[in-house]
């Protein structure tokens, strides 16, 4: 069905770095150090420390360098931790502050920081070592760095794995106000961009043939934005057109989505085609959807035992969705047929789901109830309670 809204697809914002520096220190010298050292660069300066700097990143992220003040924060580590969940992966973070300890210095660097300057900080101190980490070539990425990728596949057509997929994306957004990217992989029939009343943008089915064509404008070509945070990447291609998606443009564009987005949520086509096995190596996260039916339990069975020969065990999460469905089988059946109870469970959320499709809007939108059973899956996602520190470490610089 057409909706209105895909007639008039909102713009996309610009998740593209245009080599902004911006600083946030919350005294007079630091900040004219800065204005000097830095000089000659597009460079914002503004009063604040650290907590200013996370809230700034919650709604801008056009930048490609923060420079940020941590004196007088009493638990500077907490506040890292928050400032890395907002922060882009490929954004280099500097502090200054006022300990001088080698010992915090280096706490620091573990955490992937590219810098820390004690205060008082000078113009000289500014260009010697702070200028050239900032401003220049981007390092290169390590392939287990950068934005969080969760998998989402469906055992069965229809078990729900893209509307999923869409209400975790906004609701993971909200919930952490990092930056999300929706994937949809299935290029010719996806679901995604009619789900939301938007239209696909250009280019990835360029991308995932041919890496070579794809660098970091690709993303400000193919992401559409949904909304302030989350943005769609996904095509829409001829039903008949002969796709030729390879390994390493799989592994490309992946690249470069985790460069720029703090989450990564993919719409996986099932069965996988070969190609595609470098999203699920790099999942953290793999959902395994089914319906309470027969063909969704012998699917599901399957499907994980592919997943887990791709990722790892302890990467595959099994999601009972519209759970308690008339007609569906008992939750007994199932437990016994799965051999233990499934990681997550959604309750059949009735036709305002399928009213939302429709609508071109999302279910989160419309259906209420959907927020709270999607909860304690964004909880199992972000991890709360987790390792801040490691967590740290992988989301902070690449
Ligand atoms: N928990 C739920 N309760 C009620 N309807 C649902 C639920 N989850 C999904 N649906 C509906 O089921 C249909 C198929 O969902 P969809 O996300 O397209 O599945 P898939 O991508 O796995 O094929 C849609 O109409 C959707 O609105
Ligand atoms: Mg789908």
């Amino acid at each position: 069905m057409m909706n209105m809204a895909m007639l008039d697809p909102p713009e996309a914002v610009s998740l593209v770095t245009r080599d902004r520096i911006v600083c946030v220190v919350n005294d007079e010298l630091s900040a004219a150090a800065l204005r000097k050292g830095l000089d000659g660069g597009n460079l914002s300066i503004r009063r604040g420390t650290i907590r200013n700097a996370i809230k700034m990143l919650e709604t801008d992220t056009n930048l490609s360098a923060l420079v940020t003040d941590i004196s007088g924060v009493e638990d500077p580590f907490a506040d890292l931790e928050r400032l890395a969940s907002v922060c882009p992966p490929d954004v280099r973070v500097a502090l200054v502050g006022e300990s001088r300890e080698i010992t915090f210095y280096r706490e620091l660097m573990d955490l992937g920081l590219t810098e820390y300057l004690p205060k008082p900080i000078t113009r000289d101190m500014v260009l010697d070592q702070l200028r050239p980490k900032l401003i220049g070539e981007a390092v290169h990425s390590q392939p287990d760095r950068g934005g969080h990728v969760i998998s989402i596949c469906g055992a069965q057509g229809g078990a729900g794995a893209t509307s999923i997929a869409i209400n975790l994306a906004l609701q993971l957004a909200e919930t952490t106000k990092a930056k999300v990217a929706l994937l949809d992989l299935h290029l010719q029939n996806g679901e995604t961009a009619v789900m939301l009343g938007v239209q696909p943008g250009p280019g990835l089915r360029i991308a995932l043939e041919n890496p070579m064509r794809a660098d970091t404008l690709f993303i400000e070509r193919a992401a559409i934005a949904v909304n302030e945070r989350v943005c769609l990447v996904s095509a829409d291609e001829d039903l008949d057109a002969q796709l030729d998606i390879t390994e390493a443009g799989v592994r490309h564009v992946l690249g470069l989505l985790r460069q720029r987005f703090n989450y990564i949520v993919v719409d996986v086509p099932v069965p996988f085609p070969p190609s595609i096995h470098p999203v699920l190596t790099v999942s953290r996260h793999v959902l395994v959807l089914l319906e309470a039916e027969v063909t969704g339990l012998r699917n599901a069975h399957s499907l994980r035992n592919a997943v887990t020969n791709i990722a790892g065990k302890d990467r595959v999460f099994t999601l009972l969705n519209r759970a308690n469905r008339p007609g569906g089988l008992p939750k007994a059946t199932i437990v016994k047929a799965l051999g233990g109870e499934p990681d997550m469970v959604i309750p059949d959320l009735g036709k305002g789901m399928t009213q939302a499709v429709n609508l071109g809007v999302p279910a989160l939108k419309h259906v209420s109830g959907l927020r709270r059973h999607l909860t304690p899956i964004v909880r199992e996602i972000t991890g709360v309670g987790g390792q801040p520190k490691g967590r740290l470490r992988r989301l902070l610089g690449l």
